[in-house]
């Protein structure tokens, strides 16, 4: 058997290397380090992925979550709703920006956003609510766009972690995640289900005044060259991430398909597992599997140990909600504020998920599962 990883990038590359290897070649070829063709043709290739109207490449997932903030006139200690489940950039760029974020509580079953706790949040600084689609699956997107429509908030959908994921709406219609909110934004870091070979992101927007705004903060909110009409950043996709995104990208469904293929054997594995919960699949979107996500009644932190004594990693994204976290204390909120983050935290399990992911590999993570479960017995919430 094949060492088992969290992520496997070293086979995903066997597999393309010829053609990852010539488009690199060609970058250096052409010495258009910065803003060449393969950038250009990364922001077309990816608008007829995401059938979106621009797509507007930069250096990584944190710059595009606040780059999109920046494009929108925020003033201080506005607020701006979000989770406190989540990787921390999504809410480090709010407090960068001295915007305040509202935390809302997530649902226990598919980790996102509740949409039903959004409205008794918004006061008259509420400006825009920045849905996280955590794991791999889209929020109630077609819900929280009614709230949003209803109190003229701006939407940015954090969509690191569910590229290619599609929603599905209420009349049947399926759009992308990301690609539904006034902006989406995006990382290509190496991990990522479109994962570059170094740092990446990209804004994306439907809004041709947006999509200008988002295109001048990038370029050091200049339009034309050393005339600055707003402060900006610096913040570039550079070409060689791109040629290597623009092969990656053609495989993209099909790494999302084999992401679903290993999710499927671990829920059949898994499924009736005592204190052991499978990750929800919702509905209304598809799930692309960025995490393979289980929820351990207790005895969370004594399995990973267990599995790690057989060489088996596993990561728990993520320890601490962000509310509880030392740099977010400023803001207020106590344990108990939001009590399914604060459980789940202690509860989630990340398992290995990746592409190259064999079922030889599953079967022996989840038989050392098994082997977990079978020898602690589980009384009213205690492992003995
Ligand atoms: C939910 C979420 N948002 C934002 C980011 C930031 O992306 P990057 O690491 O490219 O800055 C990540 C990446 O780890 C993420 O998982």
């Amino acid at each position: 058997m094949r060492k088992i990883q969290m992520v496997d990038l070293t086979t995903q590359y066997e597999k393309i290397r010829g053609e990852i290897n010539t488009e690199v070649q060609q970058v250096i070829d052409s010495t258009q380090f910065i803003n060449g063709t393969p950038t250009k043709n990364f922001a077309k290739n990816l608008q007829d992925y995401l059938q979106v109207k621009h797509v507007i490449p930069c250096a990584n997932g944190t710059d595009a979550l606040q780059i999109a903030l920046m494009a929108n006139n925020l003033n201080e200690s506005d607020e701006v709703i979000t989770i406190p489940f989540t990787f921390v950039a999504t809410v480090e760029v709010v407090a960068l920006l001295k915007l305040k974020p509202i935390f809302i509580d997530v649902d226990p079953d598919t980790f996102n956003i509740d949409v039903d706790k959004i409205e008794e949040k918004i006061t008259a600084r509420t400006k825009a609510i920045i849905p996280v689609h955590l794991f791999g699956q889209s929020a109630d997107m077609e819900k929280m766009m009614r709230i949003a429509e209803k109190n003229n908030l701006l939407v940015i959908e954090d969509t690191a972690q569910a590229i290619g994921c599609d929603y599905t709406f209420s009349d049947g219609r399926k759009q992308k995640a990301g690609t539904i909110g006034h902006i989406g934004t995006t990382s290509f870091y190496p991990t990522k289900n479109l994962g570059a070979y170094g740092d990446g992101g990209a804004l994306v927007t439907n809004d041709d005044v947006l999509a200008n705004k988002i295109k001048i903060i990038c370029d050091h909110g200049s339009a034309k060259k050393y005339y600055y009409d707003s402060i900006g950043v610096n913040s570039r996709l550079d070409s060689m991430q791109a040629a290597i995104l623009n092969v990656k990208l053609k495989y993209l469904n099909t790494y999302n398909e084999k992401r679903n293929a290993a999710a499927s054997m671990y829920d059949e594995r898994l499924k009736n597992m005592p204190g052991i919960t499978i990750p929800k699949r919702n509905n209304n979107s598809t799930h692309v599997f960025h995490q393979y996500t289980i929820k351990v009644e207790t005895g969370r932190d004594e399995l990973k140990d267990f599995l790690q004594s057989k060489g088996i990693p596993s990561m728990i994204y993520y320890p601490v909600p962000l509310h509880l976290s030392a740099a977010y204390k400023i803001y207020g909120y106590n344990d108990g504020d939001f009590p399914v983050s604060e459980k789940i935290a202690g509860q989630v399990l990340s398992l290995p998920m990746h592409t190259e992911l064999d079922e030889e590999q599953i079967d022996f993570i989840c038989e050392a599962i098994k082997e977990f479960v079978g020898e602690h017995v589980i009384i009213s919430g205690e492992i003995i």
